[in-house]
């Protein structure tokens, strides 16, 4: 449990955050998949990405940290075993609280000459895998949950020969999405995937420059496809992991909410499908300015953000819905947290997803927000909140979900007395070093 007490004085200065969570994934697997080596630099070594770390050990992939000698930068080196040369685990898979382990996983385990068996925490145990034995099983794949509940463990058969197939997704997820597209690395034939909304597309622009031939179209309605066609072999190379935009969020959110703040966060990742907060808390009224930015294939800024009283529009309501969601799905939590500050109601929707994150993200907010004092309602597509009540510190329940338990720290900011998070290591699983962080720009 950690204890937080309202910030008076601004917060001024600099801070870099860790690595971003979806790229440090994406470059063990695809450097695993791939001939030759893979150097990533910036890899965020949190709970999550070291249990995709520790999955493709098991699966014969030599994985080795260091040092650069150059520079003395921390370094990943995957030596990768190429497209068809993991070999069988000798025990189930473990995930631990990671959805993108878990999916992405079980996409490329489905098309491999080998059984195997997969599972992760409590959490885990309880989220949807059905949204990727469907499709994965239309491509051929023998996938099941063991108990018959839709969920992990789930069982895989190997040896099955996958074919490409179109997809329409009923939700915009990259998760879903990056699981069909790596299985359809192996399979005869195309494989398209459509979204109703461009989820992020890590996954398409690293699996590129790692050498596939796969692209993402957007039409005018928002809606999207991925299509990848097989068959081209991947090659290692360095990859740079800026830092976590999501991470980088409570940063943000922390200088609008102490008066006075102006707080600079460095080479950040700023890739369009990611940035959507960005964007929302610029029409609120936020100071935000990009500096340095770096038009690489995954772009990268310093953030720059002053203090700001934030609004909605002239009836006094702020909307946020459609398209945007998939780009700031997991900094609504922190969004509900601004909104809840906010002299208007503020009404979060399309966002039915959030129920089935690492906790009903829907239900935790509104009843951690409710407990602080704020006027709070859950709808079945996200939440409306009626700001501007003075928040009072609360003892909230993180219910083991790391957003929760970041979000809450910095309503607590803002917030009249003490609040308590109760199970707050959980921030390990994807920012080991928040609250360290957190106290070295309130307390300088
Ligand atoms: C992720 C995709 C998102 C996001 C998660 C990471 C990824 O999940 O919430 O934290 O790396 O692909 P969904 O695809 O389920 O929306």
């Amino acid at each position: 449990m950690i204890s937080l007490e309202k910030v008076t004085r601004p917060i001024k200065g600099d801070i870099f955050v860790p690595g971003d969570k979806s790229i440090s994934h994406r470059s063990i697997m695809f450097g695993a998949l791939s001939k030759g080596t893979t150097e990533v630099t910036g890899f965020l070594e949190s709970a999550d990405c070291m249990a995709t770390i520790e999955c493709f050990k098991k699966l014969g992939v030599l994985i080795e940290h260091s040092l650069r000698p150059t520079n003395g930068v921390p370094t990943i080196t995957v030596h990768g075993n190429g497209l068809h040369g993991l070999t069988a685990p000798d025990s189930t898979l473990y995930t631990g609280n990671s959805g993108t382990t878990t999916r992405l996983m079980s996409g490329i385990l489905a098309a491999q000459p080998f059984d195997s068996n997969i599972t992760g925490d409590r959490s885990i145990e309880q989220r949807p895998m059905e949204r990727i034995i469907k499709p994965l099983s239309q491509m051929g794949a023998d996938i099941s949950s063991v108990m018959g509940n839709g969920c992990a463990p789930l069982h895989i058969g190997g040896g099955k020969q996958l074919h490409g197939i179109n997809y329409r997704s009923p939700v915009a997820s990259a998760q879903v999405k990056s699981c069909i597209i790596l299985a359809g690395l192996y399979a005869e034939g195309d494989t398209v995937v459509y979204e109703p909304a461009l989820s992020r597309n890590h996954t398409e622009t690293m699996l590129s420059s790692f050498g596939a031939d796969i692209h993402n179209q957007v039409a005018r309605d928002g809606s999207a496809v991925a299509i990848l066609h097989p068959g081209m072999p991947l090659h290692g190379h360095r990859v740079n992991v800026p830092g976590d935009i999501s991470s980088a969020a409570y940063f943000i959110a922390a200088a609008l909410v102490v008066p006075g703040s102006e707080l600079l966060i460095r080479n950040v990742g700023i890739n369009p499908t990611r940035a959507g907060i960005l964007t929302v808390l610029k029409q609120m009224g936020a100071d935000i300015e990009l500096v340095n930015v770096n038009n690489s294939q995954e772009p990268s800024a310093d953030i720059l953000v002053k203090y700001s009283e934030l609004h909605g529009n002239e009836n006094h309501q702020f909307i946020i819905g459609g398209k945007d969601i998939p780009t700031m799905i997991d900094e609504l939590p922190v969004v509900a947290i601004l909104a809840a500050t906010m002299d208007c109601d503020t009404i979060i929707k399309d966002a039915a997803e959030l129920k089935i994150k690492e906790s009903n993200r829907i239900d935790t907010v509104v009843s951690g927000l409710g407990k602080m004092g704020c006027s709070i309602e859950a709808t079945d597509d996200g939440m409306l909140i009626h700001g501007g009540k003075p928040l009072k510190g609360a003892d909230i329940d993180s219910h083991s979900d790391h957003r929760l338990a970041m979000s809450f720290a910095i309503a607590a900011l803002t917030a009249e007395g003490t609040t308590r998070i109760i199970d707050d290591e959980c921030v390990g699983i994807s920012y080991p070093t928040f609250f360290r962080d957190l106290f070295s720009v309130i307390n300088r």
